[in-house]
């Protein structure tokens, strides 16, 4: 098992390993050491897998345990959702030396941690990700949202959880689709700062050491969140193919995953780079085939337009440039500002 110590605003452990989620009610113990009750919050699919076996360990540990499960999907991650968890943890007397458990994937770690972050105004949180994608990115750093009507992750916090508990043995029920999602998150570690995950993912494919890509993955993520907790400087490395994967994922109605979304964010800006010299044509290539090993797509079959409009939209435009993050080799990335008249042009060397 890996211990990942993340010293920010709050010091916390993220616990990475095969079986971790036996030691929970130990971990939990640990978190709220005066707790009377444990909240898991999950979602149906989740719930089915893995919640009698987390609540039989928070029991042991001394927790009385309730359970709040909503309907899977990005759909649940509402304002109504989040008021009935609220109420269910007041009908539940739950008080601020308690415990919420986030036992699912990102939708169930951001509204879970948005409902820690503002429930009797902060309780102890743990989250527990279930997909490789929460795994490696959202559990960890402590942004926690719910979607408004107007757009996603609109209303949130940042709120660092007590603990996150990584079971690399969930992730043996994931469907490949959704393992594959995670992946594009890792590949992006890889070509932000680390040479040799990227080239393991590449070689291994889905066959990955969970471990070991988990592990870091994560490190590299607590790097950028530590030197960063807010999100208003280097933080902003981690949104790698993002601005233009975000376009894609919106104009698909998000009907294309946000990890495919990426990966075409990714070798777009890649392709893009080798044209303006900023990479080599090797290493738009490499990066195009690291994808590709995972399944991933490279293309988009949206029109550049129609990226551009939506791009020029994004929260990241500051003013009249556009801040993107580029490639210049694997493990080495920077920002380029770009003038927004000339987005268009930057974009389309890589189409
Ligand atoms: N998901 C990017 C971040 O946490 O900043």
């Amino acid at each position: 098992m890996k211990t990942i110590e993340v010293a920010v605003s709050k010091t916390y452990n993220v616990l990475i390993g095969s079986g971790t989620l036996a030691g929970l009610g130990e971990i939990a113990r640990g978190a709220a050491p005066r707790g009377e009750r444990a909240a898991v919050i999950s979602d149906d699919t989740v719930a089915a897998l893995y919640a009698a076996g987390v609540e039989e360990s928070l029991e042991k540990a001394g927790f009385s345990v309730v359970r709040f499960t909503l309907p899977h999907g990005e759909q649940s991650k509402n304002g109504s959702s989040y008021l009935q968890i609220l109420d269910f943890l007041a009908g539940k007397h739950m008080s601020r030396s308690d415990l919420i458990l986030a036992l699912g994937g990102g939708m169930v770690g951001d509204i879970a941690g948005f409902c820690a972050a503002t429930y009797m105004r902060g309780i102890k949180y743990i989250q527990i990700p279930t997909t490789l994608l929460a795994m490696v990115d959202s559990s960890v750093g402590g942004k926690t949202a719910i979607d408004l009507p107007a757009g996603k992750n609109l209303a949130g916090a940042f709120y660092q959880p007590d603990a996150v508990v990584c079971d690399c043995d969930v992730l043996r029920s994931l469907p490949e689709d959704i393992l594959r999602d995670g992946c594009a998150e890792v590949l992006k570690y890889g070509i932000l700062g680390d040479v040799e995950l990227f080239r393991h993912m590449r070689v291994k494919g889905l066959e990955f050491d969970r471990e070991f890509v988990i592990s870091r993955s994560v490190a590299m993520k607590r790097d950028y969140v530590c030197a960063d907790e807010r999100d208003t400087g280097v933080r902003r490395m981690l949104n790698l193919g993002h601005t233009l994967g975000h376009a894609v994922e919106k104009l698909s109605n998000f009907g294309l995953s946000h990890g495919k979304s990426v990966a075409i964010g990714m070798a777009t800006v890649a392709r893009a780079c080798a044209e303006r010299g900023i990479c080599s044509r090797d290493c738009a290539e490499e990066i195009e085939a690291g994808i590709k090993a995972l399944g991933l797509p490279t293309v988009s079959g949206e029109s550049l337009s129609a990226i551009e409009e939506i791009m020029l939209s994004d929260k990241k435009r500051n003013g009249s440039v556009m801040s993107v993050i580029v490639p210049e080799k694997i493990g080495k990335c920077s920002v380029l500002d770009i003038p927004v008249e000339e987005l268009g042009d930057f974009m389309k060397a890589g189409f």
